[in-house]
């Protein structure tokens, strides 16, 4: 009889639900940072040069000069949907597998999304901080006084299934006229069933109340919201972030906040996260989140799952469940 053929070598990059961690147990020798320090480059070098499949999170770059030093890795499954933090042509230069995690965490983002939507329009944060710190003194007619969300204009900027998603919610929930713009256009029975109405660029901006961004981050929407975007949105208009931070240039933000350009934002994402813009900090007009709209406990444990079952499927079947499709430059989520 045959010895059994080892386990492939598994490195798990942050830490992970134990029921994920077992169920990995089962078909790999598993090296897991369950002390869920973060690693930077060369840490991660370290631990992952000998192992031939990775669980990455978001936050973990897989670039060349990492996989340079990792000449045994054949898969790396993302414990996100974006995967702007792989380079995937150096990756399929390789004959690395790269996947993620889309659909499990659909609605639970797009949930949250709404919720910093009408947090940011209705000045949520302000108001809070306000009771908090003793300064609710008496009542005016204009104190607090926000942006309304029922029957206004709603502009989404990717039209993936998370724009889709908050669109539903706006067009059904609350009355809202839904406009989009997206690198690929919905089927006309898409457009009807929501309803959304395609615009160019130039009119998303100049016509929505609310403009959410869902849109993946790539170098080509890179600084997509720039001083020049910002500048052809209404001055009453709020926008919000649910994408990646790279997609606004935050230091145009923060003077279109100030100016009164925009009358508010609400941010889940920011360009050098976990560090926010000092500007942004300090502004009353903004609602900060630490990057949490996929954070409902079933569906990190979702997303944890299925970042297991295409480990598991490739090394098993030779096939991975949810690749990062090709091409996937700009995809929207
Ligand atoms: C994740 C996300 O929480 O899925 C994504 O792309 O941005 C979030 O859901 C985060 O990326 C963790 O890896």
């Amino acid at each position: 009889m045959n010895p059994p053929l080892p386990k492939p070598r598994l490195l798990i990059a942050r830490a992970v639900f134990p029921e994920v961690i077992q169920r990995l147990e089962a078909c790999f020798e598993v090296d897991s940072n369950q002390a869920d320090t973060v690693l930077d480059a060369t840490q991660l070098a370290g631990r992952l040069g000998d192992k031939q499949a990775l669980l990455s999170t978001a936050g973990d770059v897989i670039d060349e000069a990492l996989l340079a030093r990792c000449p045994s890795l054949r898969i790396c499954a993302n414990l996100a949907v974006g995967f702007g933090n792989l380079d995937l042509a150096a990756m399929s230069a390789r004959g690395i597998v790269a996947t993620h995690t889309p659909g499990v965490l659909t609605e639970t983002t797009a949930d949250f999304g709404f919720a910093l939507l009408m947090a940011t329009a209705r000045r949520l944060g302000e108001g809070e901080r306000c009771v908090r710190e003793g300064q609710w003194t008496k009542w005016s007619v204009d104190f607090m006084a926000g942006q309304d969300i029922h029957g206004s204009t709603l502009g989404i900027l990717g039209m993936g299934r998370i724009g889709q998603g908050v669109a539903r919610r706006g067009a059904h929930g609350f009355g809202m006229r839904v406009i989009y713009h997206s690198r690929t256009r919905l089927s006309p029975a898409d457009e009807a069933a929501l309803p959304a109405r395609f615009v160019g660029m130039d009119e998303l901006l100049r016509e929505a109340d609310h403009l959410v961004l869902t849109l993946a981050h790539s170098a080509a929407t890179h600084h997509l919201i720039d001083a020049r975007a910002l500048a052809r949105m209404k001055p009453g208009a709020t926008l919000v972030n649910i994408a990646r931070g790279g997609v606004v240039d935050e230091a145009a933000l923060v003077e279109a906040l100030r100016s009164g350009g925009i009358a508010a934002a609400g941010l889940d994402v920011f360009e050098h996260e976990p560090a926010v813009h000092p500007g942004l900090l300090s502004l009353p007009n903004v609602v900060l989140t630490p990057h949490m709209a996929s954070a409902s406990r079933a569906t990190r444990l979702r997303m944890a799952h299925l970042a297991a079952d295409n480990l598991i499927g490739f090394f098993e079947t030779g096939r991975a469940l949810t690749p990062v499709p090709a091409p996937a430059l700009s995809a929207p989520a």
